[in-house]
């Protein structure tokens, strides 16, 4: 049996406040949509639909980089069995469906194994506990326990109310199941709504079974309607996050103020420091350490590199041992050999630093290919754009530049060469020589310092 998903994505999301779409609110730097498909796509279903009303164009266009996506149009908001209905045109007649929500990202396929084991006989719902079940739609059982349907919170009697197993929206069927009854379904109740359970009484009365499974982390089924509730999701998902790095050997210095916005894989024994944020793709070798409030996007750093704090740090690749900061910003294109150095205050951008090369104070490095062992002092700029073009800063093994240089490009400083502070250099620098271009030093002896004018004069 082949396995479709059905996607509810139609809501505005009203009490969001906002003029975007709900499911395109973000959770860990990802739209809540994208998380619920990329859950779907574990399961390699035979097709992902995804049924979109309020916003559809933006929804869409927000996905237009996943493929195999099939998307059904909602127009008018008439519940979720009438959502449910767009998409069943597509659905094959022997394949089994997995309704999931687009507001409810923190869903995991552990969770939904069971429930897709049990939905294959007939419709199972996905239950859950809850200490407070204000406003869900609430299991109702027989007196020896078998599910008999859902009433919705606001069709419910006050005993009704009383009842803590919860419907999570979640549930899986045979399509052939949905195609026969949900036509059936009625609105005649108290939103005059398509509700998608009231078809299980209908498959009930048909003699047929109907079952549900209990979610295994009530977590899981956590959803979003209000901002209240995204920041509940976005610390939950950041906690998971944190509790799994942790068991693989990372200590976090607080794992309350720590933020992974894409994929962040650690060595053994790394070190991250509060109010860190990793965004996209970072990748952290054995013993680094993270000093704290360091932002770091799409980043590989090598094994026992040191970042320290307040780091910027965004495309870049740091060998074994180097170290960063604090206060430096490292742009795309940085890359630092094994042992290099850049201090504080100091930017870099497509720059190749050489091993044990030092950058270490107050310095602009951009378009530069720097060998090993070079010195770069306090100040330095290389001057890279003419205004038009982008041009190149080489710099040989062993060099030394003195501090405030300004170094021209295209330019290049031969292995050995030196540059004495406070030099402009634009002509090549052969190997070993020096390089001095400021104006001479002038003393005048005995000078007289300018006095204070007195009022009226002048
Ligand atoms: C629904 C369930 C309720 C359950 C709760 C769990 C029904 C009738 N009720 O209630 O039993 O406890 O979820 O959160 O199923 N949607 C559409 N089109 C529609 C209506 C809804 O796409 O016409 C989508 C929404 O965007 C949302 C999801 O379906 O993602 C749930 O809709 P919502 O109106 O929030 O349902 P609830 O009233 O919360
Ligand atoms: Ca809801």
């Amino acid at each position: 049996m082949s396995v479709e998903i059905i996607i509810l994505a139609a809501g505005q999301g009203t009490r969001m406040q906002s003029s975007l779409p709900k499911v395109l609110h973000q959770v860990a730097g990802k739209s809540l949509l994208r998380h619920v498909i990329e859950t779907a796509s574990q399961l390699e279903p035979a097709a992902i639909h995804v049924v979109v009303g309020h916003g559809a164009e933006q929804v869409q266009a927000e996905c237009v980089d996943i493929t195999g996506l099939q998307w059904h149009l909602q127009t008018e908001r008439l519940g979720t069995g009438h959502a449910v209905m767009q998409a069943m045109p597509a659905l094959a007649q022997d394949s089994q469906v997995v309704v999931l929500y687009g507001d409810v990202p923190l869903l995991r396929i552990e969770s939904l194994r069971n429930l897709i084991e049990a939905g294959k006989t007939g419709p199972a719902l996905l239950t859950a506990k809850l200490a407070d079940p204000a406003g869900y739609g609430r299991i109702l059982r027989s007196e020896t326990g078998e599910l008999l349907g859902v009433v919705e919170d606001k069709d419910a009697s006050p005993e009704q109310r009383a009842i803590a197993e919860i419907n999570t929206g979640v549930l899986a069927s045979p399509a052939a199941d949905l195609k026969h009854y949900l036509p059936e379904v009625k609105n005649d109740n108290s939103q005059g709504e398509y509700y998608l359970p009231d078809i299980l009484p209908l498959v009930l009365q048909a003699g047929k079974s109907i079952t549900s499974s209990l979610v295994t982390d009530e977590m899981d089924v956590l959803g979003v309607n209000d901002r209240v509730q995204l920041h509940a999701v976005e610390r939950e998902y950041q906690l998971r996050t944190a509790q799994a790095l942790m068991r693989q050997g990372v200590t976090l210095a607080d794992a309350g103020r720590f933020d992974v916005r894409g994929n962040l894989r650690c060595g053994k024994n790394v070190f991250i420091d509060v109010n860190v944020v990793f965004a996209g793709d970072v990748v952290l070798g054995d013993d680094v350490r993270v000093g704290p409030n360091c932002v770091i996007t799409n980043t590989r750093i090598g094994p026992g590199c040191e970042i320290h704090a307040f780091s910027h740090l965004e495309g870049a690749v740091a060998e074994q041992g180097a170290s960063v900061g604090p206060y430096a910003r490292l742009r795309p294109g940085t890359e630092l050999a094994a042992g290099a150095r850049i201090g504080n205050f100091v930017e870099t951008k497509k720059a190749r630093i050489g091993a044990g090369s030092k950058v270490n104070h107050l310095s602009y490095v951009g378009d530069c290919e720097m060998g090993d062992g070079v010195n770069v002092g306090a100040g330095t700029i290389t001057c890279n754009y003419d205004g038009v073009n982008k041009h190149l800063t080489r710099i040989g093994d062993g060099v030394f530049v003195g501090s405030n240089s300004t170094l021209v490009a295209p330019v290049t400083i031969e292995a050995d060469g030196f540059v004495a502070a406070g030099s402009t250099v634009t002509k090549t620098v052969g190997a070993g020589d020096l390089a001095v271009s400021r104006a001479k030093q002038r003393n005048i002896e005995g000078w007289q310092r300018p006095q204070k004018q007195s009022e009226g004069e002048g």
